[in-house]
């Protein structure tokens, strides 16, 4: 665990996660996927993580709860409990620490949203990242999100890419999608494929929808395991075949893990044969459902040699194969970019892109779920775009702010830190990258 020895007056400490009062004015509650239970707070430590924003400084925290609270002791009083309660939050990894503020940064309107239109699924993924399962009574209405795609065209994003839970379980699906595209946006689906019928493939194609099916095994004895009980490849695999013969170029995505790293190569063999056109490895987060599963995380070597094993792939098979996370630093050669510490991270989260949930809370990517988030219910997209606490402070972050292996690391000027969401799930936002077999491989090289 971090032991935190000094807390810096000068720095600027940021609690991204929700404070809700309990009912009792004087008692607040925190919860989110590091915490064993949710925290009670009164409504002074409430207060400190409220101005824990990002943008004030330690120091004017202080002065602050001591305006507010003029009869409780002072400075001598009030500065160590402020001190202690950030230790505490901070040795939880619940506060992340800058010695700059989170200014806002220009931005323009995002160019494509993920758009998770239900957290409801007719599957159980044990690894999913959303957590997804019956559905939530408050997600947005069908009205509500026909007026949210009007927003968004009109705010110029080009692409909706709709996720879920599984997006094609929405009954309003196709009223949504069609929306979407008679505003002139493009169509993505991220489906599980199992309720894809010729009818539903002949559907997506009038919309000139690109799909992605989630395939995890090549047969129903690896693919299963992830889905106990459910018995839904056939269904997949039928999914798949009925979108290939209706004419949609698929591309199949995969999530890595120790359950079927041995079956990449019969997965991406299988894609070939079922006639699909790309094929994705889509890094395991242990996050959502995942977060219990962390054992299905595959050690970073190993990562590395099925990064190198499709990296070879290609050329040798009619598939397209997508960006690999780390690829261009196969080589182990140090990287000849000089470092520019004002970079920002490489993550387009809250620039090129954004997430809607199925509540209207607007994101980075679906991994951050269970942050503080602002809401397309209370304010207008473009409102929650430009305002948002959260998406400023993730737009202001720079390669200057990592720590760790990433730090020191010769790949930083070109790779900005890369994908943060593992270091995120596992409470280390700004560390060195916890999903990167790279610096080993370049600390290797420096000594040859
Ligand atoms: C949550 S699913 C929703 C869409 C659809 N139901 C499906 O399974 O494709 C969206 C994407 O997240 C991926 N995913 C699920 N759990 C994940 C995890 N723990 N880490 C990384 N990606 C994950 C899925 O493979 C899929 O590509
Ligand atoms: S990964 Fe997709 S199919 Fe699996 S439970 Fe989550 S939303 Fe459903
Ligand atoms: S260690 Fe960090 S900077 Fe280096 S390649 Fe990995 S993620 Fe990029």
């Amino acid at each position: 665990m971090l032991i935190i020895n000094n807390l810096n007056d000068n720095d600027f400490p940021y609690f991204p996660y929700p404070l809700q009062e309990s009912g009792n004015e004087e008692d607040y509650i925190t919860t989110n996927h590091l915490m064993a239970r949710p925290i009670r707070l009164n409504r002074q430590a409430a207060e400190v993580l409220r101005l824990a924003d990002g943008v004030t400084q330690l120091s004017d925290i202080i002065g602050h709860i001591m305006e507010l609270y003029p009869d409780a002791g002072g400075s001598e009083v009030i500065k160590p409990r402020v001190m202690e309660l950030l230790r505490i939050f901070t040795e939880r990894e619940l506060i992340w620490w800058r010695g700059v503020p989170a200014l806002p940064v220009p931005v323009q309107p995002p160019q494509s949203i993920f758009w998770e239109i239900t957290s409801a699924c007719n599957l159980r993924c044990l690894h999913c990242v959303v957590g997804a399962g019956p559905g939530l009574e408050e997600e947005l209405s069908t009205s509500k999100c026909l007026e949210l795609a009007e927003e968004l065209a009109a705010f110029g994003v080009k692409n909706i890419a709709f996720s879920g839970g599984e997006p094609l379980l929405r009954p309003d699906f196709f009223t949504i999608a069609e929306k979407v595209r008679e505003l002139g946006m493009g169509v993505q689906v991220a489906t599980n494929g199992t309720l894809i019928t010729p009818q539903i493939a002949h559907h997506l194609m009038n919309l000139d929808a690109d799909v992605q099916v989630s395939l995890d095994g090549s047969r129903p004895e690896i693919y299963d395991i992830l889905r106990p009980g459910q018995k839904a490849f056939t269904k997949c695999i039928e999914g798949i075949q009925a979108l290939v013969a209706e004419g949609h170029q698929v591309t199949i995505g995969t999530v890595l893990s120790t359950i079927n790293i041995k079956d990449i190569p019969e997965i991406v063999a299988l894609t070939e044969r079922l006639g699909a056109t790309a094929f994705r490895l889509i890094p395991f987060v242990p996050k959502g459902r995942g977060q219990l599963h962390k054992d299905m995380e595959v050690p970073l070597a190993q990562v590395k040699e099925i990064v190198q094993y499709l990296h070879d792939m290609r050329g040798r098979t009619r598939l397209q194969i997508s960006p690999l996370e780390f690829e261009d630093m196969l080589d182990g050669c140090l990287c000849p970019d000089p470092l520019v510490p004002e970079t920002p991270l490489k993550c387009g989260g809250a620039v090129e892109y954004g997430t809607i949930t199925p509540t209207g809370e607007v994101l980075t990517c679906h991994f951050f779920e269970g942050v503080r988030a602002d809401n397309v219910r209370s304010a207008s997209f473009r409102d929650v775009w430009y305002r948002s606490r959260f998406l400023n402070y993730f737009r202001s972050l720079r390669v200057s702010d990592l720590h760790g292996n990433c730090s020191t690391c010769t790949w930083l000027p070109r790779c900005a830190g890369s994908c943060r969401a593992v270091n995120y799930a596992k409470g280390d936002l700004f560390g060195g990258n916890k999903s990167c077999w790279v610096s080993q491989n370049t600390a290797e090289a420096r000594l040859k």
